[in-house]
């Protein structure tokens, strides 16, 4: 059950050009608690039609929005950021019951999303471009920077409000207007950020949302690829997907950005302070269930620390508490669905068939709200046959590898085809630069657990995609250079 200070927070239909709209046929797919795993709302099931009027909405505001004065895009960027903030509580209430996030981290969330309106309203008054000294006597050249046009902003489940936030933000920023699409599982968040937006005084059109369920979501996409009016898709989510978008909007040569999926390797050398790798593991692999694209899915530990290691870990993953986010106590909450739930439980049972032990958890939950637990765990004696080992799990298992030197352990953190973050410790400065160059991922964590931040650019390298969302290079992601050049001037 869903309660909210503020109701109207709320949405089950459309935004489209500044009105809220049933979706042309009228259908709608209903919007399910992981916890409970039973419908609590429903939302407009969209198709192509529905995603034409956005895009009809979206490049019918662009001429305005785009000539707007940065300082004034700047201003409704900054009154969208106070009013997210100030419906915190309802929104990490809406983020905790579609996602299952517990409350805390639900909060946590909201601010993390809102730190990037905040800072690509800083950035949109920051926009430059360059003076180049001539070539030739009597010639200026000059060099613009312009949004790029209508973008279509694709996200996914696992933060509902920060992926889509880190999103429109830098679109916004830019000059460009957007035509958004949330995951079937978490669309009431994107809806509740997109009434904020209004109420902050966006103009009609400038944000556009259209919902859809599994089944019409290839319809709403495959419009807005097909559509040459749409001239960015940035995306999050996994991998297959990201090609099937690369491939289709190859017609018409959109700039794409892509965050795809990961399988981070974490590494604990023998000189580093092995509590300070245990708080950074439990930090990037627990959160959010260990649903996230950058948390570690290899955990590689040096055979001579390992056992300590081990013990460390597993006492700080035992005293995990698993609920709802309706218990404050609750540290994991349920999984996104069964499906994500029976993946994690293969890849256990793959990974104790090929030799792995599990040393704590290693099986599902049984709780009388619901069937979406799964225990936090730990397993040892990991290899690369497993599945965990190639596969991202998305879910609270940390399997450790033992290694005994660092040439190995590169090789292997760096034997898989994705590269979106890495996190090693050590204390030795000259081996810290040694691997931060050696491993081929876009991020790199260096005795850190916690990477992610506003100001930072975010994003991989290989089959992780392409782009990258924050710092002032994802506001260059939204913008296109052009090049001027004035002669007859000697
Ligand atoms: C993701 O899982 O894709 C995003 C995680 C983050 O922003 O930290």
């Amino acid at each position: 059950m869903l309660t909210l200070s503020e109701p109207t927070l709320l949405h089950s239909q459309n935004l489209i050009d500044g009105q809220w709209r049933d979706a042309g046929l009228r259908a709608r797919f209903a919007v399910t608690d992981p916890a409970t795993a039973e419908a609590f709302a429903n939302v407009a099931d969209s198709d192509a039609g529905d995603a034409s009027l956005a895009v009809d909405a979206a490049a019918a505001a662009f001429p305005a929005w785009s000539r707007r004065p940065a300082r004034e895009r700047a201003q409704l960027l900054k009154r969208w950021h106070a009013l997210i903030l100030a419906h915190e509580d309802d929104l990490a209430r809406i983020i905790s019951t579609e996602q299952g996030k517990p409350l805390k981290e639900a909060r946590g969330e909201v601010q993390y999303g809102a730190s990037y309106v905040e800072w690509f309203a800083e950035e949109a008054t920051r926009i430059c471009g360059d003076i180049v000294a001539e070539a030739v006597p009597g010639r200026k050249l000059l060099v613009l920077k312009e949004p790029v046009g209508v973008v279509a902003a694709i996200t996914p489940w696992n933060f509902p409000l920060a992926m889509i936030a880190r999103k429109i933000a830098p679109a916004l920023a830019a000059g460009c207007t957007v035509v958004a699409k949330p995951a079937e599982d978490t669309p009431l968040t994107a809806l509740a950020l997109a009434g904020l937006a209004q109420q902050a005084g966006m103009p009609k059109g400038v944000v556009n949302i259209v919902t859809a369920s599994r089944e019409h979501t290839p319809g709403v996409v495959d419009a807005w690829l097909a559509d040459s009016r749409v001239r960015k898709v940035t995306f999050t989510g996994s991998t297959p997907v990201g090609k099937h978008l690369a491939r289709e909007s190859a017609a018409t040569l959109k700039k794409l950005s892509l965050e795809l999926g990961g399988n981070a390797p974490f590494i604990v050398f023998d000189d580093a302070d092995l509590d300070a790798a245990v708080d950074g593991l439990m930090a990037s692999k627990f959160r959010n269930g260990g649903q996230t694209c950058v948390c570690p899915n290899r955990v590689y530990v040096h055979d001579t620390v390992h056992d300590a290691f081990v013990e460390r870990l597993a006492q700080r993953v035992r005293a995990l508490h698993v609920g709802p986010a309706t218990e404050d106590a609750a540290q994991i909450g349920p999984m996104i669905n069964a499906r994500a739930v029976d993946k994690i439980a293969r890849h256990v049972e793959d990974a104790v068939a090929r030799g792995a032990r599990v040393v704590t958890g290693g099986k599902r939950v049984r709780r009388a709200d619901g069937p979406n637990y799964y225990a936090p765990t730990v397993l040892v004696d990991a290899t690369p046959a497993m599945a965990l080992s190639c596969e991202e799990t998305f879910g609270p298992v940390a399997p450790i590898f033992r290694f005994r030197d660092e040439a190995e352990v590169i090789r292997d953190a760096n034997d898989t085809p994705f590269g979106l973050a890495a996190y090693f410790y050590s204390s030795d400065v000259r081996r810290i630069w040694r691997v931060a160059q050696a491993l081929e991922t876009g991020m790199v964590g260096i005795n850190e657990g916690a990477i992610a931040a506003e100001a930072a650019p975010f994003g991989g390298v290989k089959e992780s995609g392409y782009g990258r969302e924050g710092s002032r290079h994802g506001l260059d992601d939204y913008m296109h250079t052009k090049y001027l050049c004035q002669g007859q001037l000697g």
